[in-house]
């Protein structure tokens, strides 16, 4: 089994007239918890739907644990192990949370015993085991956030993308996200995970990247990227002064 993951080499995207991403190259290890970073517009997201599959890259290509998946259909990524967040979450109406999180063990059986077990392991996991038969859309937005996530899960994916996770979030939810993707993580899932909040990645990451401009500006370990005068300039603007301190 090789150490990498997820191998991205090269991939494009083009909107008209705005290349939201350029040349984009990155690996991700097994097993390691990777933060996306880049000010806003800077094409995160636009990376991620192209490796889950949403659209294809221009340009590139894309190997998810050896397998070229480069232009392939969100549901064929997740069969192939990928399973991702969106920046808003929103849950199946009319349905319960427990029903909520049955939905993706489908991709993997159709035996209805077995997702619920699947099901009500994820919410104990999650700590939403007493709002299993409450409607989802009725949940808080963080409630919704795990719900996602237990969504995301339920595919038993290699590979979690997330966008966004601590949104909106108190800083104790945020925290209770951090040490919930940290179990995550310690269940074998490799994390690739977009977020503004600077505790959150730094608490977090094994390393991070920064994206600017649709192009990959730096890659390394946290304390060391956000300390680059390039990165500050990028999130703060022309006028970050640099003052060796
Ligand atoms: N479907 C689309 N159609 C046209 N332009 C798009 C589309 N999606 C993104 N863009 C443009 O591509 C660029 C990158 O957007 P993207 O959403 O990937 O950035 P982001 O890094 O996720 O930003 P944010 O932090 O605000 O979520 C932006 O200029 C955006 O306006
Ligand atoms: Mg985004």
């Amino acid at each position: 089994m090789s150490e990498t993951l997820l191998k991205v080499e090269g991939i494009g995207k083009r909107f008209g007239g705005v290349q939201a991403v350029k040349n984009l190259s990155f690996d991700l290890k097994r097993g390691e918890i990777l933060g996306l970073l880049g000010p806003n517009g800077a094409g995160k997201t636009t990376a991620f739907n192209m490796i889950a599959g949403h659209f294809a890259p221009d340009d590139g290509k894309i190997w998810l644990d050896g397998q070229d998946i480069t232009g392939k259909p969100p549901w064929s990524v997740c069969k192939a192990g990928l399973a991702r967040t969106f920046q808003l979450s929103k849950p199946f109406g009319g349905m319960s949370t427990r029903e909520n999180l049955m939905v993706g063990t489908l991709v993997k059986t159709n035996d209805r015993a077995h997702s619920e077990r699947k099901a009500d392991e994820l919410l104990d996991f999650l700590d939403l085991a007493y709002l299993a038969d409450i409607d989802a859309e009725t949940l808080t937005a963080f409630e919704r956030r795990k719900v996602e996530l237990g969504r995301a899960l339920s595919t038993e994916p290699s590979l979690l993308l997330m966008d966004e996770v601590v949104a909106g979030a108190t800083p104790q939810e945020a925290l209770q996200m951090v040490e919930l993707i940290k179990k995550v993580r310690d269940q074998g899932v490799t994390v690739l995970i977009i977020e503004h909040v600077m505790k959150v990645i730094m608490g977090l990451s094994d390393r991070v990247i920064v994206m600017h401009l649709g192009e990959l500006m730096a890659n390394g370990l946290p304390a060391d990227v956000v300390r680059q005068p390039n990165v500050l300039k990028a999130y703060f603007g022309d006028d970050y002064v640099d003052t060796g301190a």
